[in-house]
This record gives structure tokens, sequence and C-alpha cells, in this order.
């Protein structure tokens, strides 16, 4: 696996400002080789403002939308219109303000399953399905994934990403794409779908967009000792196998 690239940014707007510009420059090169640029996107508060200024006016005319395939690193079960759901939040923030055709964007289907599990084994064949069409996966040693151009992931500050915790049996799956997980207590909407490590790691590119005080310790471990830190924190799992691993981290966050 190729080194980790960090760069830090003086705040949070300008670190979106440099995620919005790699997801651009990302896009335009998979639409212009493939046809079609495959983004799997981060739930959580810190990439709103990076959606909000794609389909904003500085870069929704140079994104090629109509090639641009969206899925969910994860989704807490709740509907699509409830408060927490990391589909309303895209939605809000870029997918309503953009020319994506609809059947380019791809939800966790939490309206049309009594329960996590369901929605989970439904969207590993939505990713299965799209990906075998689109013959763009990765082999490796347990089978084939899909190899999404770009995937953004935060991180929290017990080093969990997607939906991905600590201790989880989750981070042992190595054949499902999708997975039904509970987020520990004190985490809000506990019941959850999160995608698998190998789906992470099989990425052309992964961007973590990490901000905040809070996550230095985490940070830390994760950048300074990724050897030790693999044991413990699911953030330091994901080691694209051929891509760009790459961290934004804004001044507080900073840790190197
Ligand atoms: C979620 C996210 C989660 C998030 C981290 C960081 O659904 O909550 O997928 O992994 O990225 O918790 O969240 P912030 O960006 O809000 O700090």
């Amino acid at each position: 696996m190729k080194q980790p690239e960090v760069r830090v940014f003086e705040d949070k707007n300008q670190l979106s400002l440099a995620g919005a510009e790699l997801v651009c420059r990302s896009a335009n090169s998979a639409a212009g080789e493939r046809g079609a640029f495959t983004l799997l996107l981060a739930g959580g508060g810190t990439p709103r403002a990076l959606y909000e200024l794609l389909a904003g006016e500085s870069f929704s005319g140079r994104m090629p939308w109509s090639a641009t395939v969206l899925f969910w690193g994860d989704e807490r079960f709740v509907p699509p219109e409830h408060p927490e759901s990391n589909f309303r939040a895209a939605r809000l923030a870029m997918i309503a303000r953009a020319p994506l055709p609809p059947e380019n964007v791809h939800p966790v289907p939490t309206a049309d399953y009594p329960d996590a599990p369901s929605a989970a084994l439904a969207y590993d064949s939505t990713l299965r399905e799209y990906f075998r069409k689109s013959e763009n996966t990765i082999k490796t040693s347990t089978g084939n994934f899909p190899r999404f151009d770009l995937v953004l992931l935060g991180m929290g500050a017990d080093g969990h990403t997607a939906s991905l915790f600590p201790g989880s049996s989750a981070l042992r799956e190595d054949s499902r794409l999708a997975v039904a997980v509970d987020a520990p207590r004190g985490y809000r909407t506990a019941e959850r779908v999160s995608v698998t490590l190998p789906v992470l790691s099989g990425a052309a590119t992964v961007l973590f967009m990490v901000t905040g005080s809070e996550k230095r310790p985490a940070l830390s471990a994760v950048l300074g000792d990724p050897g030790q830190a693999r044991r413990k924190y699911p953030a330091a799992m994901v080691r694209p196998h051929s891509g760009r691993l790459i961290w934004y981290l804004d001044r507080e966050a900073d840790v190197t």
C-alpha cells in the first residue's frame, strides 16, 4: 500500500474547497476514461459543506453529473426523510440541487425493508449488480469487490469510519459488501447499515476528511503508528490495495 498523503487546512471551509476540487478532478478523470464516476458518500457532518460546494456555482458546471453514480458508505436505519438520515443530508445539500439522473442515486433502501439486516442484504445485491455490469472491480484473495473511483470517509473520535466501530464483528467481514451493525451505546440511531472494509479498501482513491480537536487522539494513532492502530481503530484498517489514501485535516485535528 502506498504511503498516505496528508494535507492540513486552516479551517473546515478550506478543507471542503480542496475536497470539492479533488472530487471534481476525480469525476472528470473517471468519466473521461470510462464514462462513469462512482462515488461513495460519507455520512456525518463534516462532508456536508463539500456536498453543498459541489452543487454550488463554483463546481456544479464542472461536474459530469450525468456520469456520476452515488452510493452511501453507511446509513442509519431510519426513513429517508428522518433528520438522522445520511441520504437526507446529501439530498438537501447536493442531490436536490444537481442535475443527477435519479437512476444514478443508490441510497440504502431503509424505507423498503422491515429491518437493517434485510436492507443490508438488498444493498449488498445493489452494489454487486452495479459493479458486475460495470466490470469495474478489484480481485482479492476473498473475492471480487467494487472498485469505487472515490470513497469519501469521516472518522469518529473513537476511530470508527462509515458505521464500522471498534471491536465490531463487521470488521472481520471479508466477503459481504454491506452488513447490518449496531452502533455502540451513546450513538444516536443504533441500527445501521455499513459497507465493509473490502469495499472501502478496493477504492482507487480514499479521502478521509477529519476536523476538530476531539479527533486528535485517534488520529495520532492512525497516522502515527498505523501498524499498531490497525488492531483497534477501524479508520486504520482502510488500506487501498492499489489506490491512494488521502487525509484532509483541519488545523484543530492536525497531529502531524
Ligand atoms: C455517520 C458517518 C460516520 C462519520 C463519523 C464522523 O453515519 O455518522 O458515516 O462514520 O463519518 O462519525 O462524523 P463527523 O464528520 O460528523 O465528525
